[in-house]
Order: C-alpha cells, then sequence, then structure tokens
C-alpha cells in the first residue's frame, strides 16, 4: 500500500499554532506548549527577560490580542494560550499583573495567537523625554 503522505509547506503545519506579534509584526509557526518568551526569542522580538523565565521579573509581560485579524489572517480564541499557572497567579497576588496582561515566560502557545508586547517589555523601547 502507498502511504499518501501531507505535502509540506514552508509556513504551514497543522500540528503548529501561528503566533503574530505586534507592534513588529514578526510571525512563526510553533510547536503547541512553546512558551510566549521562547518564541519570541526565536523570531528575534524585542521581549525583554531578566529573571530567565522564572516568573520573578514581570519584563515579559504581554498581552494576547483575542478575536478577529483579518489583517494577519488569523483568528484567535480565547483557549489560544495556556490557562494562568501557579507562578502568574502569585505574582499577580504579591504585585499586581495588569487586567489582559500575562507573563510571557509562564503563558504558552495552545493555537493562533496575536501577542502585542506593551512598550514597558521592550528592551529597545523608545523612551519620549519631555523637553527641558
Ligand atoms: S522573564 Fe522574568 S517574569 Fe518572565
Amino acid at each position: 500500500m502507498t502511504r499518501v503522505l501531507p505535502v509540506p509547506s514552508p509556513d504551514s503545519d497543522a500540528a503548529d499554532a501561528l503566533v503574530v506579534f505586534t507592534p513588529s509584526g514578526k510571525r512563526g509557526r510553533f510547536p503547541l506548549g512553546t512558551p510566549v518568551l521562547q518564541a519570541a526569542r526565536q523570531l528575534g522580538v524585542d521581549l525583554d527577560s531578566v529573571c530567565g523565565g522564572r516568573g520573578i521579573c514581570s519584563k515579559c509581560q504581554i498581552t494576547p490580542q483575542f478575536g478577529e485579524f483579518p489583517k494577519h489572517g488569523v483568528t484567535v480564541t480565547e483557549d489560544a494560550l495556556s490557562a494562568w499557572n501557579a507562578v502568574e497567579e502569585r505574582y499577580d497576588r504579591i504585585r499586581g499583573l495588569k487586567e489582559g496582561r500575562r507573563l510571557g515566560c509562564q503563558a504558552k502557545v495552545e493555537g493562533d495567537v496575536v501577542i502585542d508586547v506593551p512598550p514597558e517589555s521592550q528592551v529597545h523601547r523608545q523612551v519620549v523625554r519631555k523637553a527641558a
């Protein structure tokens, strides 16, 4: 019997999820379970991390975006990222996380997702200074 193998496409693998970062627009496909911080690093996205992903520094904060994104050709469902884990809950309890924020080192990709990197999580963010 001849087995017909699916034709591999450079940009898609059914088992992988599409991750789009804004504002950079960098995108790539990653196996389910990939931490957002790891995806960002692999794509060269400017996302800070000081504690090495231990859930202490909170520099890796990201804001997942949900809904339809025709511009990116993606629909993001509520379960696109893993549920809050104990590390995030602890951080939120002690230091507080802004509404809608996740820790990029803890949240894992579970489906196609659009991830916004807020200015304070960008290492090379432009700092606007008021004129003296
Ligand atoms: S990298 Fe430090 S909390 Fe995520």
